[in-house]
C-alpha cells in the first residue's frame, strides 16, 4: 500500500499504513531524548494540530471581538456602494484552487461579524480563487458568505461547515444545522459546493479519550457519533428537496473509515509545519503525504469519496520565541513565500484540490492560543497583503 514511500516509517497504523506527522517526527527524532520526553513532544504536536482545528470555528468564549478592523480603509475595492463594482488589485492572481476562511467575529458568544466585512473579504478572495471553505456555521456565517457572493456577483463556490463537538449532546451540531438549513432556504444551492460535517472530530475524540488509532474501537465509537450527524445533515437536505455533497474534514492521518464510507468527500489537513518538515521539502512532502494517507485510502473504500486538502500553509511569525520554529524551519514571510512558490502552481498542475490555509491572520486565535496559531494568513488581519508576499501567477481556468 505504501510502495515507494520510503522516508517515513509506520508506527501503529497498520490497518491502513497511515503515516502521521507525529510518526514522521518520531522517526527523525528517535535517537534523541527519552521515550517519555518524546511523547510529551508528540503530545504537544498533536495538541498544536488540534488547536488549529479548534481555533478555527468552535464556539469558544472570547472576551474580545476581532471585527474592529471593519473601518479599515485599506481594502481592495468596496468604495462604491454597489458591492459588485470594486477595483481589482493587480497583485492578486486567481491561482488558488481554494482558500480556507473564517469571517472575523464568528465565534460564540460574542460574534460581531458583519456583512460589510464579509463582502470585503469575498471581493478580495474572488481575485485569488473561486472556492472558499468554512469550518462552522455559528454567528450566521453561512448566510453572510452567501449574501456577499450574491451582492458581489463573483464566481465563488462555498463549502459550508458544521463543527460539532462530541460532548454536548449535539447542541452545537443542531444549532449549526439549523443555520445552514436556513441559509440554503434563503440562497439556494447554486453557490454551495457541499456541507462539511465535522472538523478534526476524530482527532479530538481520540485525544479526549486517550486513544491514537482512528480505526480502533475508540475511533469507531467517535465515528458512529459523527455518522449520526452526517446522516442527519443528509436528511435535512433531502427534506429541503436539495442535493448537495456531504463531507467530513479531519487531520490527514486521522480519518475513520466508517465515516469516510458515509461521505461524498473528505477534506484532510496536511501540515508540513507541524510535521517538522523543512520548508524546502514541504511542497513535495504535502503531495506525498496526501497521496499516501488520503487519496489512496479513499480509493480503497467502496464509495471512493473525493479527497481534498482541507488546510495546508505556513505561518509567518510566532507570538513567542519558543514557537518560532518547529524543527528545521522558522515561521517567516520568506518561508511562506517559498511554500507558495513551490506548492501552488505545482499542485494545480498535479490536479490537487486544496484549500490554502488561510485567508488572513486571526487575532482571536492569537489571543487565545498564542504561538503561531494566529499568523497563517496570506493577508494581515486588516486585509492588506503581507509585506513581502508575491501571489504565484498560474491562473486556473
Ligand atoms: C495592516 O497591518 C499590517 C500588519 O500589522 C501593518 O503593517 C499595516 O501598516 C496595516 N495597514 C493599514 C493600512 O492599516
Ligand atoms: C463603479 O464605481 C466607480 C467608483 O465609485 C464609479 O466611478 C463607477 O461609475 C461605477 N460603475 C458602475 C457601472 O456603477
Ligand atoms: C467559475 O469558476 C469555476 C471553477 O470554480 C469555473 O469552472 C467556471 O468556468 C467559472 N465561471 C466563470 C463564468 O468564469
Ligand atoms: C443572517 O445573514 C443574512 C444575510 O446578511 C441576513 O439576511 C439575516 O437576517 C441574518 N440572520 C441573523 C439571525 O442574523
Ligand atoms: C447512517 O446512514 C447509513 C446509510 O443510510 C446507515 O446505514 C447507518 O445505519 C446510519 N448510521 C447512523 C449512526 O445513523
Ligand atoms: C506533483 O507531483 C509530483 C509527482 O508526479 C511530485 O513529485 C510533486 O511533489 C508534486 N508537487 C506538488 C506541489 O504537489
Ligand atoms: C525537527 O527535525 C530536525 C531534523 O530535521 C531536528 O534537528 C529537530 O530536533 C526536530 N525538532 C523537533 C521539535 O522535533
Amino acid at each position: 500500500m505504501t510502495t515507494g514511500y520510503r522516508d517515513y516509517d509506520h508506527h501503529g497504523y497498520s490497518d491502513h499504513d497511515h503515516i502521521t506527522p507525529n510518526d514522521a517526527w518520531m522517526e527523525k527524532g528517535a535517537s534523541t531524548g527519552s521515550g517519555k520526553k518524546k511523547w510529551v513532544v508528540i503530545g504537544s504536536i498533536i495538541g498544536l494540530v488540534a488547536l488549529i482545528a479548534i481555533g478555527v470555528a468552535l464556539g469558544v468564549t472570547l472576551s474580545k471581538k476581532s471585527s474592529s478592523s471593519s473601518s479599515s480603509s485599506s481594502k481592495s475595492g468596496s468604495s462604491s456602494s454597489d458591492p459588485s463594482n470594486f477595483s481589482k488589485d493587480a497583485n492578486l492572481k486567481q491561482s488558488f484552487y481554494g482558500i480556507a476562511y473564517t469571517p472575523a467575529g464568528s465565534q460564540l458568544p460574542d460574534c460581531g461579524n458583519s456583512l460589510d466585512d464579509v463582502i470585503s473579504d469575498i471581493q478580495i478572495m474572488s481575485q485569488l480563487t473561486t472556492r472558499v471553505r468554512l469550518y462552522g456555521a455559528d454567528c450566521n456565517q453561512s448566510a453572510l458568505v452567501l449574501e456577499a457572493i450574491k451582492q458581489t456577483k463573483v464566481n465563488m463556490t462555498v463549502f459550508l461547515g458544521n463543527y460539532p463537538v462530541s460532548t454536548d449532546d449535539d447542541a452545537a451540531y443542531d444549532r449549526q444545522r439549523d443555520l445552514i438549513k436556513s441559509a440554503i432556504q434563503t440562497y439556494g444551492t447554486d453557490h454551495i459546493g457541499g456541507v462539511t460535517v465535522g472538523n478534526e472530530y476524530i482527532l479530538n475524540y481520540l485525544n479526549a479519550n486517550g486513544a491514537t488509532d482512528p480505526n480502533g474501537a475508540v475511533g469507531n465509537q467517535g465515528g458512529e457519533l459523527l455518522i449520526a450527524n452526517i446522516n442527519d445533515t443528509r436528511s435535512m437536505l433531502s427534506g429541503l428537496g436539495v442535493s448537495l455533497p456531504v463531507g467530513n474534514a479531519d487531520a490527514g492521518s486521522y480519518f475513520n473509515d466508517l465515516v469516510l464510507e458515509q461521505v461524498d468527500y473528505g477534506m484532510a489537513n496536511v501540515h508540513p509545519w507541524f510535521a517538522n518538515v523543512s520548508v524546502d521539502q514541504s511542497a513535495g512532502w504535502t503531495w506525498e503525504f496526501f497521496e499516501v494517507n488520503d487519496v489512496q485510502l479513499a480509493q480503497g473504500l467502496s464509495n471512493t469519496p473525493e479527497m481534498y486538502v482541507a488546510e495546508t500553509g505556513w505561518p509567518t511569525k510566532s507570538s513567542d520565541v519558543a514557537d518560532e520554529s518547529n524543527g528545521p524551519s522558522t515561521a517567516s514571510v520568506a518561508n511562506l513565500q517559498t511554500f507558495l512558490d513551490t506548492y501552488i502552481c505545482q499542485a494545480n498542475t498535479n490536479g490537487t484540490k486544496y484549500f490554502f490555509f488561510e485567508f488572513f491572520d486571526e487575532e482571536w486565535k492569537d489571543k487565545q492560543y498564542g504561538g503561531v496559531e494566529g499568523w497563517w494568513g496570506l493577508f494581515n488581519a486588516n486585509r492588506t497583503l503581507k509585506d513581502g508576499i508575491t501571489i504565484p501567477d498560474c491562473v486556473l481556468s
